[in-house]
């Protein structure tokens, strides 16, 4: 385990991280934090914890970073444009030390695993810096670093103790829909991707550690919840469960009060047939799917080591679609990977065309540092990919343009989640599209009846017709 850090990095047992632990809560009352979140869901989930964790440390959240005694980013690094804009935040948030001295900067998540040591250098003002997979060390560091020390402590790999996280609670904005960790890092090795660095190898979360959680959330509320994991459809393999995330949904399914039931992201490769008879039965499993690509061309897709072909990719959604016909699916896709010829980007537009996914999250293959598509030969020119992107953009918008169309006049449910204050309420579809109708606040939190009056690709005007539960 390579474990960076300036001056000491004390060996944490659970005695000695209990004790610092409720000193923390009477050192720090009243002080108070701002994270800033970068990167996906997982991530965002992540800074739920660390927000958890920080609440219970006696720390109140500030929305104005030049209040906070302390200062946490938690990164990304999957392109070059996040890692860019991490360290221009950083930039700007250093200054809060000269109004006070005092004050910590932390960094955490996947830029600063995959920068360690070099992030310090290039950015002094850090003060503490660790991996996702010792968020829960957060209060020992944040104690050495009050103490006058550099507090860093990028673990190469995660420790044995990681479990300990779930012990901690989550901060949420959204009282009735909660994201849920299930699994953490990823076991496939795609050829661009830096995350098998950042976050390790897969590691399913136990299941009654996710269903007591689960249980928790429906106490307070949560109606629908939205399980996570860079590679969900894994869940349960490195526990021996060959069918695991199948028995997964239908565990959380079961417990009273989930009335739906989300997750991201799903492989290609482990959307069994079993997963996907779970989802037509479960009446709770959402008829929504991310589901990425990455690229129409099988000689891409082999260069991206993604295991799977186009028509394996294709034939995954015919039958999904033949057992749930209104599924809605969205993707990611990545233009101009090396070596990527004007054919194989046709053959991408060619699976879109043919899939017609309700939303695609497009982005330029960006090289990242150690991958080895960063090392590979024919890198196409940016202006190349900005013509690609742009022609893969403008078939989506007329894809979007119909299917907005085909959902006016429909019926819809929906899980009002939000009011505007001014009569306006707004909430999801199961296919997640978001709606807009008239109530009162007794629809928070109720899953409604709409019809679709007007539709667009983004949102939509809905009325109300039945509170349904
Ligand atoms: N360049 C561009 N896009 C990438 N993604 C992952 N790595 C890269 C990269 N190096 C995209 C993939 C993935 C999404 C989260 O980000 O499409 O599914
Ligand atoms: Fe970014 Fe990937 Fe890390 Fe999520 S897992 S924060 S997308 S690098």
């Amino acid at each position: 385990m390579r474990v960076l850090l300036f001056k000491t990095l004390r060996v944490f047992s659970e005695l000695n991280l209990q004790a610092d632990f409720e000193n923390h809560k009477i050192f720090t009352m009243s002080k108070k934090y701002y994270i800033k979140t970068f990167g996906c869901q997982m991530n965002f989930n992540d800074s739920e914890r660390l927000r958890g964790i920080l609440k219970t440390m006696g720390y109140e959240p500030t929305e104005d970073w030049k209040e906070a005694d302390l200062i946490v980013l938690n990164t990304c690094t999957i392109r070059e444009k996040p890692d860019q804009k991490v360290l221009s935040h950083l930039g700007e948030y250093r200054k809060i030390k000269e109004k006070n001295p005092e004050a910590l900067i932390a960094v955490s998540g996947c830029l600063a695993q995959r920068m360690g040591w070099e992030l310090v250098q290039k950015a002094p003002a850090v003060d503490i810096m660790f991996s996702s997979f010792n968020m829960h060390q957060l209060p020992e560091l944040v104690n050495q670093a009050q103490a006058g020390y550099r507090a860093v402590a990028i673990l190469e790999e995660p420790p044995e103790d990681e479990d300990r996280l779930w012990d901690f609670p989550t901060e949420r904005d959204n009282p009735y829909c909660a994201y849920v960790t299930v699994i953490k890092g990823c076991d496939k090795n795609c050829t661009y991707c830096v995350v098998p660095f950042t976050r390790g190898r897969e590691r399913s979360r136990p299941l009654e550690s996710i269903l007591a959680e689960v249980k928790t959330l429906v106490e307070d509320g949560v109606r629908e919840v939205h399980l996570l994991g860079q590679n969900v459809t894994a869940w349960g393999k490195d526990l021996g469960l060959s069918e695991g995330f199948a028995l997964l949904l239908r565990k959380v399914a079961e417990i009273d009060g989930v009335e739906r039931i989300r997750f991201t992201t799903g492989h290609p490769l482990d959307l069994s047939d079993e997963i996907i008879e779970a989802m037509a039965e479960i009446p709770q499993v959402c008829d929504a799917l991310h589901l990425p690509f990455q690229s129409g061309s099988d000689r891409i897709l082999e260069m991206m080591d993604r295991g799977y072909t186009k028509d394996f990719y294709i034939g995954r959604i015919e039958k999904l679609r033949e057992k749930i016909d209104t599924i809605a699916l969205s993707t990611d896709v990545i233009v101009g990977f090396p070596g990527e010829t004007e054919e194989d980007f046709k053959e991408t537009l060619d699976l879109i065309a043919r899939v017609r996914f309700e939303q695609i999250f497009s982005f330029k293959f960006s090289p990242r540092p150690g991958t080895p598509a960063s090392e590979m030969e024919n890198q196409v020119p940016d202006d190349v990919k900005t013509r690609r992107m742009s022609q893969l953009l403008a078939l989506q918008k007329s894809i979007m343009g119909e299917i907005a169309r085909e959902y006016e006049g429909s019926v819809q449910e929906v899980l009002v989640e939000e009011g505007r204050g001014d009569g306006t309420y707004i909430g999801r579809t199961t296919t997640n599209r978001w709606v807009s109708l008239q109530g009162n606040d007794k629809l928070l939190g109720r899953i409604v009846k709409v019809k679709v009056k007007r539709s667009s690709p983004f949102n939509m005007d809905g009325e109300l017709l039945e509170v349904l539960r």
